[in-house]
């Protein structure tokens, strides 16, 4: 790939959580950033309405499109299938469309969720089974950009954590509070640093990788050991951590999603940092 930062991206989802990192990361690139109601520096754009779609590409012609949006309220969409379809499958749709006629490379951000999260430690080869709406959407979109023939990365990844998340930050405040926090001791994933994902992101489109790819951090851990690992990244020695298992939660839970990283690391040499390392880089970028 030329110059990276002469490269013309289109980035969706620059409000969210993901997105607005990646904008902020992309901030000395070659960007147009945009997500549904838009704001400082982010275009409005309704990635569900076709028309609009259309003059974007038009005006932009992005080489890379980098697809963030998204909706991932797992269960908003087992409740609303058919609105969060409109997003989540409708908008890869168009947006696949135009990539094939304008020629851009389609960076995809999916999910852990594809899998049926019964085994954990899930490879590329492993047969994607979801068992949540969101996971079938999500894996739905992934179908239709590899089978459209257009340059692409699909990237996997989970538990995304990272300063303005949300579950980070709930996580410091009630532990720093010492409000006690029920934890879930069965329920496996692999959070991913935010930076690692971005960095990773943008190595593969030098590389000019082509494919699915899982991207995720180092350690396999359950809620109540990724809140005692914030814990201890705090220096918070008694945190008021309750365990529970997931039949004592009664909600829906899936027992192990993680994935695994060794395409990442033993194909191409990229490497995450473990939780522990991700955890002290953001006690320290406070
Ligand atoms: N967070 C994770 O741990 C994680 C892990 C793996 C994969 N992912 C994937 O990453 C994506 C984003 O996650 P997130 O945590 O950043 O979500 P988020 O904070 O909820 O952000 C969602 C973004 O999507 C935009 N959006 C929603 N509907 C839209 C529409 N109709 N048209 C244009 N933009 C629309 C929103 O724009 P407005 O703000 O303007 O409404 C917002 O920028 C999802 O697709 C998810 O599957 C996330």
């Amino acid at each position: 790939m030329k110059d990276f930062e002469k490269v013309k991206i289109l980035l969706t989802g620059s409000t969210g959580f993901v997105g607005s990192f990646f904008k902020k990361e992309l901030s000395s690139s070659n960007v147009i950033s945009t997500s549904k109601s838009g704001g400082k520096g982010v275009l409005p754009v309704d990635l569900t309405n076709n028309e609009e779609l259309v003059s974007l590409f038009e005006s932009v012609k992005p080489e890379v499109l980098i697809h963030i949006a998204g909706n991932k309220d797992v269960n908003f969409c087992e409740k609303f299938p058919k609105d969060a379809r409109q997003i989540n499958v409708t908008a890869t749709q168009y947006l696949v469309e135009l990539c094939k006629q304008y020629g851009t490379k389609f960076v995809y951000l999916s999910t852990d969720y594809v899998f049926d999260g019964k085994k954990g430690n899930y490879s590329e080869i492993d047969i994607p089974l979801p068992s949540s709406e969101y996971g079938k959407m999500k894996l739905e979109s992934e179908k239709m950009i590899q089978s459209s023939g257009i340059e692409h990365i699909i990237i996997r990844s989970g538990a995304l954590y990272g300063q303005n998340g949300k579950f980070y930050q709930w996580a410091v405040n009630s532990l720093k509070e010492g409000i006690e926090i029920e934890a879930l001791i069965d329920s496996f994933f692999t959070p991913t640093l935010l930076d690692d994902l971005y960095e990773i992101t943008v190595k593969l489109l030098v590389l000019n990788f082509n494919g699915i790819i899982h991207i995720v951090g180092k350690d396999k851990v359950s809620r109540y050991q990724m809140i005692s690992k914030i814990a201890d990244s705090l220096a918070i020695l008694n945190p008021k951590l309750k365990p529970m298992t997931i039949s004592e939660s009664g909600m829906f839970f899936l027992p192990d999603l993680s994935l695994c990283p060794d395409k990442l690391n033993k194909e191409l040499k990229i490497y995450t940092h473990t939780l522990e390392e991700g955890l002290k880089f953001l006690v320290s970028s406070f």
